[in-house]
């Protein structure tokens, strides 16, 4: 089927079942064209939420249509890929967390949203990759367990003087960009910034002249004056980025900057599962209602 007749199709059976298309700033070219949102994993997950459709079609991957069935228990939220997950999620499992918070009693707990419900119903508070150190610096501990991005908390370290206990996990992806790729781009493009996401490692993150999530990236550009840009996140955000300012040349540091996952939904999985309405996301009640009050918590902070 040629990509126009599945954007028709598309187009019709959206109508009929009620149903938005959210895509994250990641996703491939197509699917981020037929979305009729593409946002950051939080901001997705809110509009998820806000929305008057009945069926979400979630184009990204578990974690986040999982945060929005946590914020919106009432509508069906679909997966088109069933397997497209999320390495650094998969990192912790709730027994784990469980443990570390029998070994730390006094820390409170501060959860990535790239992780499962199960483990955000663990956690006293969820946080984003644009309000974690505002999200740690709320609370009352004075020590806290990070879970599951090392590279994050490592930043939120910088922004806190609370004492940061890092779970291990790290994306993949972001862990690629080493300090030489940085160094590399700046010589071949001299004078641009480099902005990063906040899941690259500490010594990348140190050379940077911003370090943004996705959603921050998009505002950045929107009211920069830089004609080139060094952007070090995953290879998708370079198309969104470049829909806003199609004028300014973005240059991606090192290669291979792709996530596998973001990139299995395609056009046609998205027909398939408005057409068979697939794959489903759930969360059991009791683990949504203490995932919902750690995402609720994370929303009453300031600036958060
Ligand atoms: P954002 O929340 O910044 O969109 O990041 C999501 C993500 O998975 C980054 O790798
Ligand atoms: Fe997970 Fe990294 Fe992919 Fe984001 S880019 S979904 S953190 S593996």
């Amino acid at each position: 089927m040629v990509l126009a007749e599945i954007k028709e199709k598309i187009a019709a059976l959206k109508e009929e079942r009620k149903a938005v298309i959210l895509a994250h700033n990641y996703q491939v070219a197509e699917v981020q064209e037929l979305a009729d949102h593409t946002g950051d994993s939080f901001e997705l997950s809110r509009i998820a939420a806000e929305s008057e459709a009945e069926v979400i079609v979630f184009c990204g991957v578990h974690f986040m249509a999982e945060s929005a069935a946590i914020l919106a228990p009432d509508k069906i939220v679909l997966l088109p890929e069933a397997v497209a997950g999320c390495p650094m999620a998969d990192m912790v499992a709730p027994e784990e967390l469980r443990q570390w918070k029998e070994k730390y009693p006094d820390a409170a707990v501060v959860v990535y949203i790239n992780s499962s419900a199960a483990v955000k119903a663990e956690s006293d508070i969820c946080a984003t990759s644009a309000n974690a150190a505002a999200v740690v610096n709320s609370l009352h501990a004075r020590r806290v367990i990070f879970a599951p991005d090392r590279n994050l908390a490592h930043f939120v370290s910088r922004h806190t003087d609370k004492e940061i206990i890092a779970w291990p996990g790290y994306c993949i992806t972001h862990h690629r960009i080493t300090p030489q790729d940085i160094e590399r781009a700046r010589r071949a493009h001299p004078g641009a910034p480099v902005i990063v996401h906040p899941e690259c490692r500490p010594e990348v993150v140190e050379m940077a002249d911003a370090v943004l999530g996705t959603g921050g990236m998009i505002r950045y550009v929107r009211e920069t004056e830089a004609t080139e840009i060094i952007v070090g996140t995953e290879a998708g955000m370079i198309y969104r980025l470049r829909k806003e300012r199609p004028e300014i040349k973005f240059y991606v540091p090192g290669t291979g900057l792709v996530c596998p996952n973001m990139k299995y939904t395609t056009p046609e999985k998205v027909l398939s599962a408005l057409e068979k309405m697939q794959h489903r996301v759930t969360v059991a009640p009791e683990i949504r209602e203490r995932a919902a009050e750690a995402l609720r918590r994370m929303l009453a902070v300031p600036s958060a």
